[in-house]
């Protein structure tokens, strides 16, 4: 658990002041936590009362994150978080296809999603019908979707990946022909790295692309390592290939993390949204970030105003429901990545 159970707008102000990345949204001032703090502490208090948990994806702002997020992390590790609480609502501060994974994999606990635009560019690239067109175009593949899909898209597909564990899943299917969708980023990277292992799949991809990592080039790449020869670039498997190539790391939010605590260098080109870049200043405060971040306006529109709505009054469009049939197939997607990644 993360959350302290009261906290002061002083001591919010002194956890959060040495944030820099990320523009005004993660710049707090005393004024600003003085704003939060009270907020904050009741969200606390009826989480408590409520019997619930609030899970807090890497990329939504810093206030919720340290202020009232039970678990923070990627998709996968929230997701098998929301495998094995015991509590009865599960409060999901991220987008709304992380909510209905979490439906999905309880289907009878109540799953409120605060967020205000929860879409995202790649789950929203394809739709159910799309995928059904495509099966009859590819018949004989797998289809293997990014968890960054919808509950309806995934119950048409066969195994859902996160980016932590993309390749490793692929790896391990027992087919030599398989559809990746949405991200066409991620399925060109996909190729790459099982050309390095020296895996010789029939790989397709479709044309879905993240608006945050997609921005990214190789001439910043570039013009950070004119800049700064030692710095060390670490980037998202949603970056371009190329970007991928010419990075020193590739991976999930948690294993970009892990990267930055476990290398003794100290300067990183983070290429990935601001509320990532901005944990690791706050929890590396001996590692420089150099570069720009970039704000995922989805993730973003979570904010404390709305958990503690939610929480104490939750309408009807604040609860995630995914139709039962959709429930069932699109848990034997997401079940066949535990096993995958496990086998
Ligand atoms: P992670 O799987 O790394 O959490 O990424 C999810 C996401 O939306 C990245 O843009
Ligand atoms: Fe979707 Fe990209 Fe935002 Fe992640 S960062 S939620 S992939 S739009």
């Amino acid at each position: 658990m993360l959350t302290a159970k009261h906290i002061s707008a002083k001591d919010l102000f002194e956890s959060l002041r040495n944030i820099k990345v990320g523009g005004t949204v993660c710049h707090f001032s005393l004024k600003k936590c003085e704003e939060f703090a009270p907020i904050i502490n009741e969200i606390n208090e009826l989480k408590e009362k409520k019997n619930a948990i609030i899970l807090a994806h890497s990329y939504v702002s810093p206030e919720i994150i340290y202020g009232v997020g039970d678990y923070v992390g990627d998709s996968y590790a929230l997701s098998k978080i929301a495998l094995e609480t015991k509590a009865s609502t599960i409060v999901f501060s991220a987008v709304r296809f992380m909510g209905e994974t979490a439906k999905i994999l309880n289907p009878e606990k109540d799953v409120l999603l605060p967020a205000t635009l929860g879409g995202c560019t790649l789950a929203d690239a394809i739709d159910a019908n799309q995928v059904r067109e495509l099966r009859k175009k590819f018949p004989g593949y797998t289809f293997v979707c990014y968890i960054n899909t919808t509950a309806e898209v995934k119950a048409e597909c066969d195994v859902c990946v996160t980016s932590s564990n993309v390749s490793m899943v692929v790896a391990n299917i027992p087919n030599d022909k398989i559809y990746f969708l949405p991200d066409k980023m991620m399925g060109q990277n996909l190729i790459a790295e099982m050309r390095r292992r020296g895996i010789n799949k029939d790989i397709q991809y479709y044309n879905g692309t993240c608006t945050v990592h997609v921005e990214y080039t190789l001439d910043q790449v570039f013009r950070i390592r004119t800049e700064y020869p030692n710095v060390k670039v670490v980037s998202h498997p949603e970056c371009r290939p190329e970007v991928c190539e010419h990075s020193d790391f590739v991976g999930s939010t948690a294993q970009m993390l892990n990267f930055m605590m476990e290398t003794a260098s100290k300067q990183f080109l983070m290429l990935t949204e601001c509320g990532l870049s901005a944990r690791l200043e706050k929890e590396f405060p001996d590692k420089t970030l150099v570069g720009t971040c970039t704000l995922c306006p989805y993730m973003k529109s979570n904010t404390l105003k709305d958990i503690l709505r939610v929480l104490k009054a939750p309408e009807p469009k604040d609860y995630v429901h995914v139709n039962p049939a959709v429930i069932k197939n699109a848990k034997k997607c997401i079940e066949a990545m535990f096993r995958y990644t496990q086998a």
